[in-house]
């Protein structure tokens, strides 16, 4: 049984927390594939589908959107999870994502999840680096491994207890 998780990132980060759900996925003996919500052609193999995005100035990436948009009729029916990482300790970027409600109701998805992101000054340009002004450390990382890692076995328990029936 396969499973996709799907996500869109500027640096890396929801990268990273995907390739976590990933592990745990095949932990629970499912098939997963990680990767870029851009590189999927089709979602017609899957038995679920995890899509995330990093939250940026309170919107996910227009590219996890459009994913939905493109794959919406392929995914009815299909169960599908929803995450969104972003929080870094600022409550100036404790927006919660508009879009993911949205999508939740494009694809009917059982659930959205938020996870806390990681922010390296290093990585940002000029723009992005202006909005952060009150993060006075050059790194933060706030992601929850075990959480991240809790919620895709759920995840796992979930599809197989469905596909066993
Ligand atoms: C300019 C900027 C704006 C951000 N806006 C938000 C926001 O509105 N809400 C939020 O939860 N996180 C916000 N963040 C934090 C990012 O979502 C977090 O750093 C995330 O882990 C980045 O993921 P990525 O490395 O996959 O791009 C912002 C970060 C930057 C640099």
């Amino acid at each position: 049984m396969r499973v996709l998780v799907a996500t869109a990132s500027r640096h890396g980060s929801t990268g990273e927390v995907a390739l976590a759900m990933g592990q745990a996925l095949r932990a629970r003996g499912l098939a997963a594939d990680v990767c870029a919500v851009d590189e999927v052609v089709s979602v017609d193999d899957y038995r679920a589908v995890v899509l995330g995005s990093a939250v940026y100035h309170g919107r996910w990436i227009p590219a996890a959107v459009s994913f939905a948009e493109a794959h919406a009729d392929a995914l009815a029916g299909v169960p599908v999870w929803l995450f969104s990482s972003g929080p870094v300790g600022d409550p100036n970027l404790h927006t919660a994502p508009a879009d993911a409600e949205a999508v939740t109701r494009l694809l009917g998805a059982r659930e959205h999840r938020t996870f806390a992101g990681r922010l390296g000054k290093q990585d940002l340009d000029e723009e992005e680096r202006a909005g952060v002004t009150s993060i006075q450390r050059e790194e933060v990382d706030y992601r929850d491994w075990a959480a991240v890692r809790r919620w895709a076995a759920g995840i796992a328990d979930t599809v197989l207890g469905e596909a066993a029936g």
